[in-house]
């Protein structure tokens, strides 16, 4: 629906006829893709794959969250962030965001709906006990820090250090200064042997989407780790189907640290293998889009990652089907690994 009007390069989009406004609302009518609130029709510079041969085409700026826009408006698209409680998954900076919601605020927002806190989530008590008794410690995807910061608070006085590539998500990190903090992906660690404990929490893990970039992102954890070291860390069980709530009827309501009040919801573009490609959108309460983020999270089920781990030098010393240590079982939403660099 996006292209439903082409522009060729030479084209001049304020020629746009009334008619060719007319042909795509009925469309979008005849799709069942029309809702009263869409108002907008305008004009965006094209990229991404339904704008790939034009330079110029123009998309419907639908206001709602169940319209047509957001979807393969590559231009708008930009990052995704995780909630430990919400859906999502990882940020993948794509373009700008029009400056309508910035990166700043979208950092700051996902410390709002994730806390690292262990009354939301007993992920931080798992990992907390696994940080606190490591002498040198790996976040790789640490996003805005905060397991770092809070083992911090809690007295660990060895080595920190945060991996990430997001330098929205970094620059909040860096607001405590007696950590290291370290721009780059998981294949970017370049660190030999110096950690005790290498992290990726909050499904960070599922960043990693490629078999080439999972194979390099392992090998170059697994060389950051001393012998014996270990990576713990979660990924989403693709049993439990987690992307099936990720739609727009599961909106939610959300206010910001400045007291913006926010809607947030996610869509699926498609499911394909096991990666799944989702938007997170950001927007006003009246529905107005603020930002769309585009995400791909890979769900790799038991015998897959074993063979990732296994190749890259790793032994799974534990697994478990939820944060509270249980087993893997045909339920189970979580596949929590903890592997041993061999
Ligand atoms: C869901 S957030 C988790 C952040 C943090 N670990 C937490 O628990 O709050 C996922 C993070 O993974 C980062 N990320 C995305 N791709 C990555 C990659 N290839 N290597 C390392 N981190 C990556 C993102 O920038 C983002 O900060």
């Amino acid at each position: 629906m996006l292209d439903a009007i082409r522009l060729g390069p030479e084209d001049d989009a304020t020629a746009v006829t009334a008619a060719q406004l007319r042909e795509v609302v009925q469309r979008l009518v005849r799709a069942g893709q029309w809702r009263s609130s869409v108002h907008r029709i305008g004009p965006a510079p094209a990229a991404g794959p339904s704008c790939q041969s034009t330079r110029l085409c123009p998309v419907l700026t639908s206001t709602h969250r169940r319209g047509v826009w957001p979807a393969r408006a590559g231009r708008y698209i930009h990052r995704s962030s995780v909630d430990r409680h919400n859906p999502v998954g990882c940020r993948r900076p794509f373009v700008d965001t029009a400056g309508m919601f910035s990166d700043a605020e979208a950092a700051a927002l996902y410390d709002v709906m994730s806390p690292w806190d262990p009354a939301r989530s007993p992920e931080v008590g798992f990992c907390t006990e696994l940080v606190m008794t490591a002498g040198a410690v790996l976040d790789v995807g640490c996003g805005t820090g905060s397991m770092l910061h809070y083992a911090r608070d809690l007295g660990h006085t060895g080595r920190l250090v945060g991996l990430d590539p997001d330098q929205g998500m970094l620059d909040r990190a860096k607001r405590r200064t007696d950590i290291e903090w370290v721009s780059g992906v998981a294949a970017d660690a370049a660190w030999d042997r110096e950690f005790d404990l290498a992290t990726m929490t909050s499904n960070a893990f599922q960043c990693l989407v490629t078999d080439d970039e999972l194979r390099a992102s392992l090998t170059a954890i697994r060389t950051s780790l001393r012998e014996g070291g270990r990576f713990a860390f979660g990924t989403r069980h693709p049993q439990a189907r987690a992307w099936e709530s990720w739609n727009p009827s599961n909106a939610f309501d959300i206010e910001d640290a400045t007291g913006h009040k926010l809607r947030m919801w996610h869509e699926v573009d498609s499911v394909v293998g096991d990666v799944v490609t989702f938007t997170e959108t950001t927007a006003e309460r009246d529905d107005t889009v603020l930002r769309v983020d585009r995400t791909n999270l890979r769900f790799l089920d038991v015998p897959a990652l074993a063979k990732f781990l296994t190749e890259a030098g790793f032994a799974i010393e534990n697994q478990y089907g939820d944060w509270h240590r249980g087993p893997i079982t045909e339920t189970s939403r979580e596949i929590i690994t903890i592997a041993r660099r061999i």
